[in-house]
């Protein structure tokens, strides 16, 4: 058994790591730690009482050090790569669910903060599984991508050598109110989200330079991003529209189902996907039309699994030389 560790294991992310490394294989959950420490997990999530006992330690490097082959760190950006920095050298793997690794340090100092571990930076792997998974073998290093641009990637990334790439892309983002973290801030009180859905940082939120990165890193093409998210009253879930031109005749759903054609975790859908059927899984669900030479990509996923959790335990799998699957639920939490 290969020992892990779970830093950030009061948040949501890190309960969705718990409950699924309770239950792996090959990898035993040895090192559990937050902020504060010095608590049970079963005190800090009454959902695992009666299932597991654990002491919660306050987050020590040089405890992940002793205890841990691997560690997921589910902090926040800038707290994630004070940490990491501190372990990398030191012989533990590390899955990042943060930023802080997921961009090159222009992009991510335009966008987020000044990075302090730069020196690992070049290292990370990107951690969406499809496209990187040959460099995730290889890895110490993995940086969890956004939970919008994991769903919004893998719905249009096949669809770029066919898209107009000079023209503006749109991308329509909906999420359940878990994509916030646990921190109640205004947003994400239920007076406010209850009953209501509504854009919040339109054209400037922190994933549409990840999403315009990454578009270029795999096909070279530079676009004009065009990317609004919405909060919507629900726990978890995401939904993305994306809008595009297409350059040229293609049936979409075909060009969905060649490139994912050897990919389990990737449901190509006949009609519009929705968020509920990707509950609880690893699943990204795709439905791709054309109007003319509008297309529309219509993507769906978990934001707390696929958008974190299960895609982060997917590349630690990789990265271990397991299956990547191992460990990570298939059926969604449905009705
Ligand atoms: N939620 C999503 O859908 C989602 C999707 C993709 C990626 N992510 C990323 O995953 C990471 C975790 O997200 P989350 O939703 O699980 O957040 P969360 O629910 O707010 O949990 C954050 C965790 O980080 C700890 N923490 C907070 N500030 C810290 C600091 N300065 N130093 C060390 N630990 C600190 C908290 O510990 P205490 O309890 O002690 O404060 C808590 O355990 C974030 O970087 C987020 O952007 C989240």
């Amino acid at each position: 058994m290969i020992k892990v560790g779970v830093v950030g294991a009061s948040g949501y992310t890190g309960l969705e790591l718990i409950k699924m490394l309770l239950n792996h294989p090959e990898f035993e959950l040895s090192y559990l730690a937050t902020t504060s420490g010095e608590s049970m997990i079963e005190q800090l999530h009454t959902s695992l009482s009666g299932v597991v006992s654990m002491r919660v330690e306050k987050a020590d490097p040089d405890a992940v050090v002793k205890h841990c082959e691997l560690v997921f760190l589910a902090l926040p950006h800038q707290a994630s790569m004070g940490f990491a920095k501190e372990i990398i050298d030191k012989g533990v793997k590390v899955v990042d669910l943060s930023a802080d690794y997921r961009l090159d340090v222009d992009t991510y100092e335009k966008t987020y903060c000044k990075h302090e571990d730069k020196n690992h930076l070049n290292d990370a792997v990107y951690a969406l599984i499809e496209y990187y998974r040959e460099d995730l073998k290889k890895a110490k290093l993995a940086a969890g991508p956004g939970c919008y641009p994991t769903a919004t990637l893998l719905g249009i990334l096949p669809f770029i050598p066919y898209i107009d790439t000079s023209a503006p892309l749109f991308i329509d983002a909906k999420s359940g109110v878990s994509g916030a973290g646990k921190k109640l801030s205004d947003m994400t009180h239920f007076v406010t989200i209850n009953d209501n859905i509504f854009a919040y940082n339109p054209l400037k939120h922190r994933h549409a330079p990840e999403i315009a990165e990454k578009i270029e890193k795999v096909h070279g093409a530079k676009m004009n991003v065009n990317f609004v998210p919405h909060l919507i009253p629900a726990t978890r879930g995401e939904l993305i529209s994306v809008y595009a031109t297409l350059k040229q005749d293609i049936d979409p759903l075909e060009v969905l189902k060649e490139r994912y054609a050897h990919e389990r975790f990737i449901r190509i859908r006949e009609n519009p996907v929705d968020v509920k059927s990707t509950a609880g899984t690893h699943f990204c669900d795709i439905f791709a039309a054309k109007n003319g030479n509008a297309l529309f990509v219509n993507s769906a996923i978990d934001n707390l699994m696929r958008g974190a959790s299960s895609q982060a335990l997917a590349a630690a799998n990789l990265m271990c030389g397991f299956d990547e699957g191992m460990g990570i639920p298939l059926v969604a939490y449905v009705p």
